[in-house]
């Protein structure tokens, strides 16, 4: 039997990445995205299924009745970034550009459905593809569950590419391997007045000042040295003139954390820092949380199916360092059991940088690892529901 191999598609996942390179959309946009990539599947006779998406696309392969589901996911969205590769299949879009390597993830996973196409009737039950759109928003993931396309999911499987991994190497771990992202606006209100009389203003900007330091004690008194997390102010804007003292100071920024109980316990000191300083400075200040994704915590027994499946192919299994950035997956995650790995590109530049790129010799890799993934876990849940059975039966 002839049979698709990741090497004889690997031309077909270059062009793929490629167009897709060049025609990238943000979050929310992805029309022509969602347009091309129902075409490269309907091409392979894939069949899609509609949960009513705007943007983003479901597909399904096998559909054994009652054996088990498997969803694969990858996102699909660009970032606004003016690109500065000078590839030749640079962006055609000014301002727009896939500097995360979405595309890289979305021809990937356009390769596993392919390759699973091919073994449809040897697969122990049924992978849905999830093409979701505004991941860079954190929202894509959370419309998708919405949607009903996480429904009856047994296990959701997931990456991102890793430009500092070389291709071949996987990072695969149990537990948490990105951070939950949550946003903070902080606004201090004084009392203005000229800046030669202080005396009879309340000064937000002094106020702001000794707040943001007080808020670096957070991480270096209030976690613990075997935790961790990040307290980033990025943004402060006060005053109009430089012979007034202002009524009004607004900073805003970030936290970082990788543990649900941490995350607690750093907003909660954040909050504490704010109103205990502004208060000794007779100000007030108000805290408005831009609630981010949770950590994505991955399940050790899926760490470990993944292992063994990646080994099987060959690739170099390595333990990750977390990344502190921020991924909508963690949704999927709190809905259903799954893994998300890291997935070596080999990348010149970080993500979201506007020399960012892929080696897309990691394609035909990262399409064969899910697909094999995705086959070896149908095969895996088949055989517990098989054994589970029997063992209900025997004490019956
Ligand atoms: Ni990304």
């Amino acid at each position: 039997m002839t049979r698709l191999s990741a090497e004889s598609i690997e031309q077909q996942l270059v062009a793929i990445r490629r167009q897709l390179h060049e025609y990238p959309e943000l979050s929310h946009e992805e029309f022509e995205t969602t347009a091309a990539i129902r075409g490269w599947l309907t091409e392979a006779g894939i069949r899609i299924v509609d949960y009513g998406l705007k943007t983003g696309v479901i597909a399904e392969v096998g559909g054994l009745q009652d054996g088990p589901l498997i969803a694969v996911r990858a996102d699909i969205d660009a970032l606004p970034i003016q690109e500065e590769t000078g590839l030749p299949f640079a962006s055609k879009i000014p301002g727009k550009m896939h500097a995360c390597g979405h595309d890289f993830h979305t021809a990937s996973i356009l390769g596993t459905a392919f390759l699973l196409k091919e073994q449809e009737q040897e697969l122990r039950g049924t992978v849905r593809f999830l093409f979701q759109p505004a991941e860079e928003k954190a929202k894509g993931a959370g419309q998708l569950i919405a949607s009903g396309a996480l429904n009856g999911v047994d296990a959701v499987f997931g990456m991102h590419n890793k430009p500092d991994l070389p291709v071949g190497t996987i990072g695969i771990k149990g537990g948490p391997i990105m951070a939950a992202a949550d946003g903070f606006v902080v606004e201090v209100a004084g009392r203005g007045s000229h800046a030669a009389v202080p005396e009879a203003g309340l000064d937000p900007i002094v106020t702001a000042a000794h707040i943001i330091t007080a808020l670096q004690s957070i991480v270096s008194r209030s976690v613990s040295a075997l935790d961790s997390a990040v307290v980033s102010v990025t943004r402060l804007h006060a005053g109009t003139a430089w012979n007034v003292i202002s009524d009004k100071a607004v900073f805003d920024g970030t936290l970082r954390t990788f543990d649900e109980s941490v995350r607690e316990k750093v907003r909660e000191r954040f909050e504490q820092v704010v109103g205990g300083v502004a208060s000794a400075f007779a100000t007030t200040a108000q805290v408005k949380w831009l609630e981010g994704p949770p950590a994505v915590v991955n399940d050790q027994k899926w760490a470990d199916q993944a292992t063994v499946t990646a080994e099987a192919l060959g690739l170099t299994v390595i333990q990750p360092v977390p990344s502190p950035a921020g991924e909508d997956f963690a949704f999927y995650l709190k809905e259903t059991e799954g893994l998300f790995v890291f997935l070596g590109t080999a990348g010149p530049q970080e993500w979201h940088h506007p020399a960012f790129d892929v080696d897309e010799k990691a394609l035909p890799i990262a399409a064969s690892f899910f697909a094999s993934l995705a086959s070896d876990a149908l095969r895996k849940l088949a055989d517990d529901r098989l054994r589970g059975g029997r063992q209900h039966s025997e004490i019956l």
